[in-house]
């Protein structure tokens, strides 16, 4: 909300404090129980919610669709009197003022209600069995809500085009409710303009002009605010129906924006990105490459076990193997290389360092995505780094040219100076091509690779541990603007490896075990656990200080005993990591979350 002065309002006979001139709609649907502060749909609406199609918080007021009316008292001067004043108006073309009243739910703003629902439907089809929109439609919910139970219209209903605006957008003009907010988007958003009302009366629809399809790389943003089964995804049209989804709050790792986006899969497979409102990052948009690049996370090719160039291992196997690997490359550090990559989390990236700074390698080489079309538009701009944290890179591994060490990587193969590697695959699009063919060289013997699908990196290496995409992960990243964000993980898949930070504790754990053998004492539980074996049997407490790992993970609430090991979630890594390195000095993970992220200072 604004800086503007704070005056009292009453709403339903509650009183409140909100800025004066605030939209007196958004005010509503933002105030009282049952709310957060974020702009609600119509399923969270708080106890003071009005239903509404043409308002959206994120565009300019239109006010064409009329259901957003309440009842408004306020003092007013009749001649040298101050008198009350009672009216029905449109909330959303209203504003705050010191004194006002107002009512959402009285008899008389309900029967206003449901006489524009009669309108509304007059024109509309039964489709919502076959419709898309169904089960979160405002449409279909206010007709339950607020409509009456019959129609009082009894003429043959109007029918308008079902064609494509475009390759990633159809209409079904039919069910179009004339709210303009898919206009306002390509005015006010993309800039482009594509769409307008055509025809007039009963038969007005939205179309595009003649041989101008809305085509522009924020197009399905009109898709997500229709707020009725009008406009619809291609990408999405008849993959499942609403109300088996499963929704949970992600961020977009495809470019350095980090848009926050609403992730909603079917049985562990991404069906949709929808965008999520953060006024620090993306507003209420997402880019359209955003929404519909999410492919590769349900690959065919994702592995859930180890393998091997003869095939799959267990879990054991798969670390043993992996911390061979690993030992080789300690013995001969001049001739070892660390391969990171421009997506992983800070928290991997944490964990990264201190794995490669254990085993004395400082060949340190990161991976990155091509660069993408950066995005210009008067209300959303994305810049043209395709990399999700290239800002945890430089703070964390101190890498700000990720080009040159890739070169650097691959002379060193070329030469021969390259024969153990660690590489921590994952990017979206795959290890790049001058990747592998640097590790195809002759001299490269021996390969520890992380990835969480097949690929010629892991027909490659000779042990490779699957891992997660940053869809299933926790962390955090910095975006070109230096914002922190932290996220949880949006989905599980059902072909899953181990997320990031798991897989680095345990070769940590393994390489630091290596380091013991012999010594009488088995696996440490870090500090902050307790110092009872969690098996029973005593243990001698080594934990990881000292020249082990990361040390004290207390009070993360985020602990995973594992037999006699001790394994930590992202939060408590990045508490870990807040601890060691100024940059996210003053942050936690929840403190993130809750805030929408921070800007680094
Ligand atoms: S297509 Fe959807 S967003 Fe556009 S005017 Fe019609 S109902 Fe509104
Ligand atoms: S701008 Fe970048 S972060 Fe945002 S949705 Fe598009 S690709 Fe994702
Ligand atoms: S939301 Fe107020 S008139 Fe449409």
């Amino acid at each position: 909300m604004s800086e503007a002065p704070l005056v009292n309002i009453t709403i339903d006979g509650k009183q409140y404090q909100a800025p004066k001139g605030a939209n007196l709609l958004l005010t509503c649907l933002q105030l009282g129980e049952g709310t957060d502060g974020s702009y609600p749909d119509q399923n969270e609406g708080g106890e003071h919610y009005v239903p509404h199609f043409c308002y959206h918080p994120g565009l300019t007021v239109s006010g064409n669709c009329r259901m957003c009316f309440v009842k408004t008292r306020q003092m007013v001067k009749r001649g040298d009197q101050m008198v009350p004043m009672e009216m029905m108006t449109t909330s959303c073309t209203n504003v705050v003022a010191e004194g006002l009243e107002v009512f959402t739910k009285t008899p008389d703003v309900q029967k206003v209600r449901a006489g524009i629902m009669d309108l509304e439907l007059i024109n509309h089809p039964l489709d919502c069995p076959e419709c898309d929109k169904a089960g979160e439609c405002s449409l279909q919910d206010y007709a339950f809500d607020h409509g009456h139970a019959a129609s009082k219209f009894d003429f043959e209903k109007v029918a308008a085009h079902i064609k494509p605006l475009g390759d990633k957008i159809t209409i079904w003009g039919t069910r179009c409710i004339q709210c303009s907010r898919c206009i306002r988007v390509a005015d006010e958003v993309s800039g482009t303009s594509e769409l307008c009302f055509v025809n007039r009366g009963d038969r007005t629809v939205i179309d595009v002009f003649p041989g101008k399809p809305i085509d522009n790389p924020l197009a399905v943003n009109t898709v997500e605010v229709c707020p009725v089964g009008a406009l619809k995804n291609r990408d999405f049209l008849y993959t499942a129906r609403v109300w088996n989804l499963d929704e949970m709050p992600g961020t977009c790792g495809l470019c350095a924006k980090g848009c926050s986006t609403r992730v909603d899969s079917l049985k562990g497979k991404v069906t949709r990105v929808m965008a999520r409102e953060n006024p620090n990052v993306n507003d209420f948009w997402l880019c359209d490459r955003g929404r519909l690049d999410y492919k590769w996370i349900n690959s065919p090719k994702r592995i859930d076990l180890p393998h091997t160039k003869s095939g799959t291992v267990g879990w054991q196997k798969g670390y043993e193997l992996a911390a061979e690997g690993l030992k080789a490359a300690a013995a001969n550090p001049g001739k070892s290389w660390a391969i990171a990559n421009a997506a992983m989390t800070n928290e991997e990236l944490f964990l990264f360092k201190k794995l490669v700074d254990k085993l004395g390698v400082s060949n340190v080489v990161v991976m990155s995505e091509p660069d993408v079309a950066p995005l210009d538009f008067p209300g959303f701009k994305a810049p043209a780094d395709g990399n999700a944290n290239r800002g945890g890179v430089a703070i964390l591994l101190g890498v700000s040219d990720c080009a040159a060490t890739v070169q650097q990587f691959a002379e060193a193969c070329a030469k021969g100076d390259a024969e153990n590697v660690f590489v921590w695959a994952g990017l979206p699009h795959g290890t790049p091509e001058d990747v592998t063919r640097a590790l195809g060289g002759q001299a490269v013997k021996n390969i520890v690779a992380v990835d969480f699908q097949r690929s010629m990196l892991s027909e490659l290496a000779n042990v490779t541990l699957p891992s997660t995409t940053y869809v299933e992960t926790a962390g955090s990243w910095i975006n070109s603007e230096l914002h922190l964000q932290a996220f949880r993980a949006a989905m599980r898949h059902p072909i899953e490896g181990r997320v990031g930070t798991e897989l680095l504790q345990e070769l940590l754990y393994v390489l630091d075990e290596a380091e013991t053998e012999g010594e009488d004492s088995t696996r440490g539980t870090p500090q902050g656990v307790g110092t009872d074996d969690p098996l029973g049997a005593p243990i001698t407490q080594r934990g990881w200080e000292g020249a082990s790992t990361i040390p004290v993970f207390a009070g993360s609430g985020e602990v995973a005993v594992k037999s006699r090991k001790t394994i930590v979630g992202a939060a408590a890594v990045f508490a870990q990591m807040a601890e060691e390195v100024p940059q996210f000095g003053g942050h936690t993970h929840l403190s993130l979350i809750k805030s929408h992220g921070a800007k680094l200072v």
